[in-house]
């Protein structure tokens, strides 16, 4: 016998000798770890194909195509608390690259982009969140489990809960330390560029190996040996005043927070070019930051083991980071389309 994480008494999974015990259900929601963020707090109810459904009852079944070969789509949002009420930002938008990562893997999502608009904003209201990450996904059920999908059922569910900084509050005041991975991004010849559950075991490993080698964080040089991003995140680098960023083109997620940032420091004056950067120029960058929705701005202070100008967050960063921090806060004024109220 072996008392599981929820609390609740359970007989093991495997039986000593005598074939297969029964299953065992978890009554109460089992603690889910977020690394440097802490224990997640399990909310109220997940929206799930239109219904709001209890946090402990939002299951699906073990045959579900997704979960053999991730065929799923996803995306990640943050909901911050303003003067104004609670805002989602750049949701819309969200739930649009949400459809075209559909559209790149043939799914036929039930629900239109207004539609899943309006449900992550109910799915924040009726938890009482007034902050926090909403992760809508698209997926593959039953219906097929040959490597041709057809016929499996499409579901959708949004949840959402309280997060804190991806990278930790230390990382966000003083910098990340990065490792590049040994596990190169995967090109867009291999997969469309958008957001699948399945292409996301390539950056889980590139992550896995940062963390276990002692880094925060991975970053992903692609087949030709270009700087990519980090395991989800855009990179940015500042080099004698200028902000580069690797294009699209090289493989990296066409990223949102990304699109943001060099709006707004173009509108700042700085000069923004999309360049194709190799190894070595991570080496000679006076500053260099990550951007997402999760990570928002973080700067990294370390890369294999050298440090980033002067080891310290930059000017730019700092800029980057206080613009964007003002801009979720709804305290810049500006760009109100981006934020959408609940
Ligand atoms: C691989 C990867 N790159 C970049 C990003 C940043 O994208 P966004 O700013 O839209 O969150 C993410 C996060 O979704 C990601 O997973």
């Amino acid at each position: 016998m072996k008392s599981s994480s929820s609390g609740t008494t359970a007989t093991s999974n495997r039986a000593s000798g005598a074939g297969w015990a029964c299953v065992r259900h978890f009554s109460e929601p089992a603690p889910i770890d977020c690394g440097k963020m802490g224990p997640m707090e399990p909310t109220k109810y997940i929206w799930f194909d239109g219904e709001m459904v209890p946090w402990a009852d939002a299951n699906v079944h073990v045959l579900s195509h997704a979960l053999h070969y991730g065929t799923g789509i996803f995306e990640g949002i943050r909901a911050y608390e303003t003067p104004q009420g609670t805002e989602v930002f750049r949701l819309t938008d969200h739930m649009a690259r949400l459809h075209q990562s559909a559209k790149a893997y043939n799914m036929k999502l039930d629900w239109s982009v207004p539609e899943l608009v309006e449900a992550a904003k109910e799915i924040l209201r009726v938890n009482g969140l007034e902050s926090g990450y909403v992760r809508p996904i698209s997926f593959l059920e039953l219906g097929a489990i040959g490597l041709n999908p057809a016929g499996a059922r499409v579901r959708t569910a949004i949840i959402a809960w309280k997060w804190g900084a991806y990278l930790g509050e230390e990382g966000v005041l003083n910098g990340i330390r990065v490792k590049v991975s040994s596990w190169r991004r995967f090109p867009n010849t291999a997969f469309p560029n958008a957001k699948a559950t399945g292409t996301y075991i390539n950056s889980i490993l590139a992550k896995m190996e940062a963390v276990q080698s002692g880094y925060d964080e991975a970053l992903m040089l692609n087949q030709d040996g270009v700087v990519s991003e980090g395991s989800g995140e855009n990179l940015f680098l500042v080099r004698g005043g200028v902000v580069y960023t690797p294009p699209i083109a090289v493989g990296c997620l066409d990223g949102l927070t990304r699109n943001a940032v060099m709006t707004l420091l173009a509108e700042e004056g700085y000069e923004i070019v999309e360049k194709t950067l190799d190894r070595s120029d991570l080496y000679y960058g006076d500053e260099v930051f990550f951007t997402g929705t999760a990570a928002e701005v973080t700067p990294v202070r370390e890369i294999d083991d050298r440090p980033v100008g002067d080891g310290t967050p930059g000017p730019v960063t700092r800029v980057a980071q206080a613009l964007y921090a003002d801009l979720v806060a709804g305290k810049l004024g500006k760009h109100q389309d981006w934020l959408e109220y609940i």
